[in-house]
């Protein structure tokens, strides 16, 4: 059958991720995480001391950044190289999530991720989420979703996936965070997360993964 482009956008923690891994395994489709490419650039920035105000020293950083995908067949689980590192656990600590928004909010580094980003889904078959990807990235993408759920849900979610990978974090400081990201996400200047006329809403407060993942992939069904 043909192959189509899913863009998946919405607020930050809403379990885009997850629920995108499990559309493209189900449909035999590739994932690009979006969110792990301005997390990347952010850890380099913060590695090499990149200012946020040096436009110079920003186009210098991004001529070198070179980041990929590779997936892990022992763990099944995608992971994000950035220079040839594996970076995967590191771009999901906090003082990452904490600065992403404002590294993400950069033009010269949006335009750098969004060609890489229509190159990777050029031969269509791919799941991509992120803020802009239906609106920006690929506007005539087949099938748009928005992802949304309720903040508390949201946070209580996040919390439990950082307890599994050992790091202790209050729900409140949580919360905070994805208050703060939705905030400069939906207001800043270049690609604020908007919600598509044509996106299918997915609302995955009172829905199972199961559910959420079902409803994506009916839709993909229904389109191709
Ligand atoms: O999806 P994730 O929460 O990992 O994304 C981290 C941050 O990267 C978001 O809060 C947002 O600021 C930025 N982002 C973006 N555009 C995308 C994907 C992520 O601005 N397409």
């Amino acid at each position: 059958s043909k192959k189509i482009v899913i863009a998946i956008d919405g607020y930050s923690a809403c379990g885009k991720s997850s629920t995108a891994k499990a559309v493209a395994a189900q449909l035999g489709y590739g994932y690009i995480d979006t969110g792990a490419m301005y997390r990347s650039v952010t850890l380099y920035f913060k590695e090499h001391n990149v200012s946020l105000t040096d436009p110079k020293g920003i186009k210098e950083a991004l001529k070198v950044i070179d980041i990929r995908f590779k997936y892990n067949k022992q763990e099944g689980v995608n992971e994000t190289f950035l220079n040839g590192t594996n970076v995967e656990k590191e771009i999901r600590k906090m003082y990452i999530s904490d600065a992403v928004s404002d590294v993400a909010a950069i033009g010269l580094v949006r335009e750098a991720m969004v060609e890489q980003q229509r190159k990777m889904g050029k031969k269509k078959g791919v799941v991509m989420d992120g803020r802009d990807i239906g609106s920006v990235v690929f506007p005539d993408a087949e099938l748009k979703i928005f992802m949304t759920a309720d903040v508390r849900i949201r946070a209580e979610r996040r919390q439990k996936e950082l307890f599994e990978q050992k790091q202790i974090v209050n729900l409140e400081e949580i919360i905070e965070n994805l208050r703060k990201r939705d905030r400069i996400d939906t207001t800043r200047a270049e690609s604020p997360l908007v919600q598509p006329e044509d996106a299918k809403v997915v609302d995955t407060s009172f829905l199972t993964f199961e559910e959420q993942v079902g409803e994506i992939v009916k839709a993909a069904e229904k389109t191709v």
